[in-house]
Parts: C-alpha cells; sequence; structure tokens
C-alpha cells in the first residue's frame, strides 16, 4: 500500500487530493489547523487516514512529518497544500509576514524534509501546490504572488539537483487558476474559468500518476501562462 502526506488538506485542494488517494488505495496522513475537518475526513476510511492538528507557519514543521512518517510507516508521496492569501492594499508588514510564514517559511521546512528523506530511501515524489499567480507580480496582495513564485522556483532549482545527479525523486509543480475553495472567498461568481474541486483534483492525480514536472489546472490556464509571457506590463497592469 503507498504511503502520502498532505499538508494543509483540511478543506479545498488537500482535501480533494486526499479523497483521490483513498480511492486509489493510498494510505494518508493529512494535517492542518481545523481538527474537526480532518477527523470528518477521517471518519470516511478510519483505517487509512491518520490526522493531526498542526499550524505549518510554525518552524516545527519537522516534528509533524517525523510524526506522520512514523505513524504511516513509510512515505512515498508529500504534498504541501497549505495556503494563504491576502489582500494587503496598504503593504502592512506583518500581512506579508504572516503569508510567508506558511507559504514561504513553511512550505521551504516541508520541502526540504521530504527532500532529504526521499534521498535517504533514493526515491519518492514531492508536490506543491503553487499557482498561475506564480508568474506574474500582484498589486495588491504582493506577498502571495511573489511566495507563489518562489515556491515554483524553489522546486525547479530541486529538480534541477535530481536531474544532475540522476536521483529517482519527482518534483511537481502544480499551478491552479482558479478553483472553487475557500481561499476565493465567496468571490467566485466574480472570477472565470473557475473549476470545480473536483475537476481539479482529478486532473492533478493524473498529473502526479504521470510524474510531470509542472501542471495547468484546469489545463487550459496555461493560456493565460503564455499570455503573461507575451504581454507588456501596461496592459497586464489593468488585471493585476
Ligand atoms: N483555489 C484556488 O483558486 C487556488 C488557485 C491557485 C493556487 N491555490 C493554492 O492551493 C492551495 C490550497 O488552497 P485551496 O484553494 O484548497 O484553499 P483552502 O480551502 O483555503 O485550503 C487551504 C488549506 O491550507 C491550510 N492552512 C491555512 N493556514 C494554515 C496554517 N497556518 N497551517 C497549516 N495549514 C494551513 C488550511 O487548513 P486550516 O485552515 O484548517 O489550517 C487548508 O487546509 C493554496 O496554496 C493556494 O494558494 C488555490
Amino acid at each position: 500500500m503507498k504511503k502520502a502526506i498532505i499538508i494543509g488538506a483540511s478543506s479545498g485542494i488537500g482535501k480533494g487530493i486526499a479523497l483521490e488517494l483513498l480511492k486509489k488505495n493510498y494510505k494518508v496522513a493529512i494535517s492542518a489547523r481545523r481538527i474537526e475537518r480532518l477527523e470528518e475526513i477521517k471518519s470516511i476510511n478510519p483505517n487509512n487516514v491518520i490526522i493531526k492538528e498542526f499550524d505549518s507557519s510554525t518552524e516545527q514543521n519537522d516534528k509533524l512529518l517525523s510524526y506522520l512518517v512514523n505513524k504511516l510507516g513509510g512515505l512515498d508521496l508529500l504534498i504541501y497544500s497549505s495556503g494563504i492569501g491576502i489582500l494587503n492594499k496598504k503593504l502592512d508588514y506583518q500581512i506579508e509576514k504572516k503569508v510567508n510564514n506558511l507559504n514561504v517559511s513553511g512550505f521551504t521546512q516541508v520541502v526540504d524534509w521530504g527532500f532529504n528523506y526521499f534521498i535517504n530511501q533514493n526515491y519518492g515524489h514531492i508536490v506543491n501546490i503553487s499557482s498561475i499567480a506564480s508568474e506574474i507580480g500582484n498589486g495588491i496582495a504582493p506577498s502571495y504572488n511573489a511566495s507563489k513564485a518562489y515556491q515554483a522556483n524553489y522546486l525547479q532549482g530541486l529538480r534541477f539537483k535530481t536531474i544532475r545527479k540522476k536521483i529517482p525523486i519527482y518534483l511537481t509543480d502544480v499551478r491552479p487558476g482558479f478553483v472553487d475553495t475557500e481561499i476565493l472567498q465567496g468571490n467566485k461568481d466574480d472570477l472565470f474559468w473557475v473549476s470545480t474541486v473536483e475537476k481539479a483534483c482529478s486532473q492533478i492525480m493524473k498529473g502526479i500518476e504521470s510524474k510531470k514536472n509542472i501542471l495547468y489546472i484546469t489545463k487550459r490556464w496555461k493560456l493565460i501562462s503564455l499570455l503573461i509571457k507575451i504581454l507588456p506590463e501596461k496592459i497586464l497592469s489593468r488585471f493585476f
């Protein structure tokens, strides 16, 4: 039985991937702060779900991961789906710091721990949910887009390492556009191409299985990625 950890699985994409993995007969260990949400997921398949209440913005993720991997009895797949984005028109540093603590520091600690774990066992797969936002700046939530750019770049760096050293560790960078989750804060109707969680997670699962480097979710967001690369900043600044 394959074993996976998902950090940030109490709702949205993390939860959706957990449900997909259970369908594929994985044993999963999931964490987040809202324990009651994790308990709901465990109640679906108590034997194959391990839960742990945890705030990943603390610098204690190594303890969390050691705990979860011991409970699982091994690890094949590590997924980081924790993330926040906060509008910050006034550039309040405390807001930027909060975002960075989770999206940058928490992310780095989890991915580094996983990479070193997989180096020791000589195989493994790390998946991060970054965003199409990783490809462009954002005037009203600068730390969100910048933190996603950090994640995308960091994963590419680790990919270069595995290619150079011929290590069988896979690193998948998932770049969703809009997915109908709590992070949209009820603004779904003002947005376009909003995917259901189910559709997004089914595409993510296929991408994980084929060990893709970069995944656009849904696939049509690749078009937005191309536009971001060719349009001048004067035009882009109207939207971001
Ligand atoms: N939905 C979209 O349109 C979209 C688009 C692009 C990228 N993404 C990315 O997808 C990832 C998942 O977001 P989502 O859309 O599924 O939204 P979501 O439903 O809000 O999920 C966010 C997850 O992060 C967890 N989390 C937040 N703060 C945390 C903390 N301090 N410690 C541990 N876990 C924490 C939440 O759990 P608790 O609150 O229970 O701790 C929740 O499980 C995020 O990185 C987001 O940036 C989403």
